[in-house]
């Protein structure tokens, strides 16, 4: 039997804040009708502001905890842009607060690709036998970073969590990660990104009125790259699991913008209907995007144990990726 990790639970978790597009109508130069149309975007859960990152991968990576009805795991890897401070990590408080002992635990930072690049690592610790069951977290707390008159950037991002547990077992089974496609392009940093905090450009008393804090993108630009990055990293896993594109169920895509969406099942002539929408409930969460859209296909029936399903992203660094899998049975939590 062939190892391979395996998705034996998945949980979320959304603030309960709401922001509606008529809330933001009230503060910037937009409206309901720009924002459904441009982005299919209606609404967006924002954390309060004594909720930071940790809080919401808490409760997410509880609930996938209890959905894979396990206690325990070897390894946490919380994929966010939006730690909880820049240093240490955030990941060993979760696997702290979660009661998971010593474990090994650390963040990834891919932005909109850190899900898929956190399952990756995650089904290589369990190749290597280091770890038995990791649990992956993708949370972000986007409204933290958003520059508040930029309506660009708020219209279309939302806080939000979801983690899945990783399980070693056999390749065949279903729930087992297939092939995985990573891929990135440090030439495109300066699209998607902060310009300062970091060490390029730190904060410091005497360069504050200089510097900007805020998250920065170019929209048109990022939207062109990413329909071709996600549908290219698509066809890569179809064509890699011996399937064909149209034997794919359910696309499960970065939720960054309904025309994306649309744009890319187009690339690949599959259904619309074929892709998950969350995100005109969510917006885009970011790292959470992928277990968000994931536990919404579920519950809703359009993702179905024993469907093939891929999960594609796109993201700041510029990354992206996609990976193929049969939907196992699992309960969304
Ligand atoms: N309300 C009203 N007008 C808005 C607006 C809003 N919320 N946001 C932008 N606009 C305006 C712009 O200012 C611009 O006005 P101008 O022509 O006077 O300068 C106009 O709408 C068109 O802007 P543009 O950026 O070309 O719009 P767009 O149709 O490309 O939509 C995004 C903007 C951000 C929604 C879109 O580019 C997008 O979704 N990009 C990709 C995001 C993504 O994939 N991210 C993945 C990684 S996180």
């Amino acid at each position: 039997m062939n190892r391979a990790a395996v998705v034996s639970g998945l949980g979320t978790w959304l603030p309960p804040g709401v922001v509606t597009n008529d809330d933001l109508a009230r503060e910037l130069d937009t409206d309901d009708a720009w924002i459904r149309s441009r982005t299919g975007i209606g609404r967006r859960h924002i954390a309060d502001p004594g909720t930071a990152t940790s809080d919401l991968a808490v409760e997410a990576g509880r609930r996938a905890l209890k959905s894979a009805s396990v206690e325990s795991v070897d390894a946490v890897i919380l994929a966010t842009t939006t730690p909880d401070q820049l240093c240490p990590a955030t990941a060993p408080q979760v696997a702290d607060r979660l009661g998971l002992g010593p474990v090994a635990a650390f963040d990834l930072s891919a932005v909109c690709t850190g899900f898929l690049y956190a399952l990756g690592t995650a089904a290589g610790l369990i190749a290597a036998r280091t770890a038995e069951r990791v649990l992956v977290i993708g949370a972000d707390t986007y409204s933290r970073i958003l520059d508040p008159a930029d309506r660009s950037t708020r219209a279309i991002f939302g806080d939000g969590a979801g983690a899945v547990v990783l399980r070693a077992g056999g390749a065949e089974e279903p729930g087992a990660l297939g092939p995985l496609d990573l891929a990135s392009d440090g030439g495109g940093a300066e699209l998607i990104g902060i310009a300062s905090g970091g060490s390029r450009s730190p904060f410091r008393a005497d360069t504050l009125d200089r510097a900007d804090p805020y998250f920065r993108m170019e929209g048109p630009t990022v939207f062109r790259q990413a329909v071709e990055r996600m549908a290219h990293s698509t066809r890569t896993v179809v064509q890699r699991s011996g399937w064909q594109l149209p034997d794919v169920d359910v696309l499960v895509a970065h939720q960054a913008n309904l025309r994306i969406l649309h744009a890319v099942a187009d690339q690949l002539h599959l259904e619309r209907d074929r892709c998950a929408v969350h995100l005109d409930r969510v917006g885009n969460t970011a790292a959470a995007s992928i277990p968000l859209a994931l536990a919404d296909a579920a519950s809703s029936g359009l993702l179905r144990p024993g469907h093939r399903v891929v999960l594609t992203a796109f993201g700041g660094g510029l990354t992206w990726g996609a990976c193929a899998l049969r939907w196992p049975d699992v309960t969304a939590l």
